[in-house]
């Protein structure tokens, strides 16, 4: 099921989210509908608390322009080795319409769970590492926009807020 996405700036999205206890039929209905989400938006990575549910899951798929879908589903993720310097381009289903560079590793190492409650291991550099680390940050209440320099972020903000202002505006 298609669930509606949070947007900035929502104070659901800066909540931690917690660990996920036992993989059961709520969770395994919750990693559908965020898939079911993200492919519809569409992004190329989701995060449980996105859709207003504060457990750390996060989905992503970086073969948008692929023929075969490739959906990762990452249950309790951390990253446990991570190296390199990245310096891409990111946007957000949260913060739509913005995008802007953000500074990250270029490779990381995440273990957690898959949803048959299998540890796994994931190797990622280049888009898919910049995912994982996107989307662990969505789990700790961190926005790709908290990662931009006070001047940046201020520019953000107060756009954010024209923008607010000029949506209340119409009717
Ligand atoms: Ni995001």
């Amino acid at each position: 099921m298609i669930r509606a996405i949070l947007t900035y700036p929502n104070p659901e999205l800066k909540k931690k989210s917690a660990p996920v206890v036992v993989i059961n039929d709520a969770i395994r209905e919750l990693v559908q509908d965020m898939a079911d989400t993200m492919y519809h938006a569409p992004g190329i990575g989701l995060a449980a608390p996105q859709i207003g549910v504060h457990q750390r899951v996060i989905v992503i798929d970086v073969s948008a322009h692929e023929e075969t879908p490739d959906l990762i589903v990452a249950i309790n993720p951390v990253i446990v080795h991570a190296e390199g310097e990245a310096y891409e381009e990111e946007g957000c289903l949260s913060v739509p319409k913005y995008a802007a560079n953000v500074r990250r590793h270029a490779r990381v190492v995440v273990k957690g769970l898959d949803l048959a409650g299998n540890e796994r291991t994931w190797r990622a550099e280049e888009l898919l590492a910049i995912a994982f680390q996107h989307e662990i940050d969505h789990l700790d209440g961190i926005l790709f926009v908290d990662h931009l320099s006070p001047l940046k972020r201020d520019l953000f903000q107060r756009r954010a807020r024209r923008m607010a202002e000029s949506n209340e505006g119409c009717p």
